[in-house]
């Protein structure tokens, strides 16, 4: 079962029970790939460089201490949930840094990352001159990752602004409010977020972002296939991913049915590709490895622009 649940703007009263901040609940999940990124960066596997990531996690300081570098990775054979999700989320984070890159080299000056967490990409991308980075997410995640890294001295390579608000509301609003402009190309990006939106708040997110696509507009997003969800909720390493993080991030998963996000895509005029993790793996000579190719290898990562 999962325990987010949608309701309409200003419906206050069923959503409080889901709130969260940095240590707890969906908040936690940000943490855990912010660690995974530290972990890579450390190890210089090459697929990401993200010197933040443990800045972040050391700084939230969650209740079952997560690790930040390949020496802090245990000998438990729980500990194997590490080196693997190490691996998906480096890829993963390297597929969509590409797709920034490629977009800045197209013009594109507007990206807006839908659920940023403790992406750092405002701060460790090389973009273009004129580039606005809007940043989503909820007020609690985007508080503590504003203080964290002000305390560090970090400072954006673009302009960047965050926009604290709940992709579930009228984020849209929230968006033009800190000065999104629609008639301009935008790149977008849904990385780590749709297993956690209700159905209709996920259709609703796409309908919005196509409604403020400016023609030459991008979107990424990592997309599970049908059934992923739960082979992925099911799978040992995500039951031994829950006991190390102190969360089952699988309970936080909306299991409605949804429609597949590439074919609506397409349905409105946005020319899609698909490549499939287990693809993007071998692109990148870093094959994923039994448990996560078993676990997470059907997922796939959509880039996609809009007509
Ligand atoms: C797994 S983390 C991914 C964070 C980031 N995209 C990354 O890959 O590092 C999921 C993020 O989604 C955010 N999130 C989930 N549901 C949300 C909602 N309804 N509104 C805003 N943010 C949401 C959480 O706060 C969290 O930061």
């Amino acid at each position: 079962m999962s325990n987010a649940q949608y309701c309409g703007p200003g419906d206050a009263l069923t959503r409080t029970f889901d709130e969260w901040d940095i240590t707890t609940g969906v908040g936690l999940t940000a943490l855990a790939v912010a660690a995974a990124r530290a972990i890579e960066t450390d190890q210089g596997g090459g697929l990401v460089r993200d010197d933040y990531a443990r800045v972040l996690v050391e700084a939230a300081a969650p209740p079952i201490p997560l690790p930040t570098r390949a020496a802090d990775i245990g000998t438990d054979p729980g500990d194997r949930v590490w080196p693997t999700m190490t691996d998906y989320m480096a890829l993963r984070s390297r597929v969509f840094d590409d797709f920034f890159i490629e977009a800045g080299a197209d013009g594109i000056r507007q990206v807006v990352i839908l659920a940023a967490g403790l992406d750092a990409r405002a701060f460790r991308l090389a973009w273009p001159p004129g580039t606005t980075v809007y940043e989503i997410d909820r007020p609690t995640v985007l508080e503590f990752k504003q203080r964290t890294l002000d305390a560090h001295g970090a400072v954006p390579a673009c302009e960047r602004r965050s926009v604290p608000t709940d992709l579930r509301d009228d984020w849209a609003t929230a968006l033009r409010a800190a000065g999104f402009d629609p008639a301009r190309p935008t790149a977008w990006l849904a990385e780590g977020l749709l297993p956690y939106l209700p159905a209709r708040a996920e259709e609703d997110l796409f309908a919005t972002v196509h409604a403020l696509s400016a023609p030459g507009s991008r979107m990424a997003v990592e997309a599970l296939t049908e059934g992923l969800a739960d082979t992925v909720r099911e799978h040992p390493l995500m039951r031994e991913s829950g006991e190390r993080l102190g969360v089952d991030i699988g309970t936080l998963w909306n299991d409605e049915p949804r429609r597949d996000c590439a074919t609506w895509l397409r349905s409105v005029g946005w020319s899609v590709q698909v490549e499939s993790t287990t693809e993007a793996a071998h692109r990148h000579g870093r094959p994923l490895d039994g448990d996560i190719a078993d676990a997470f290898g059907a997922g796939r990562l959509v880039t996609a622009q809009a007509g």
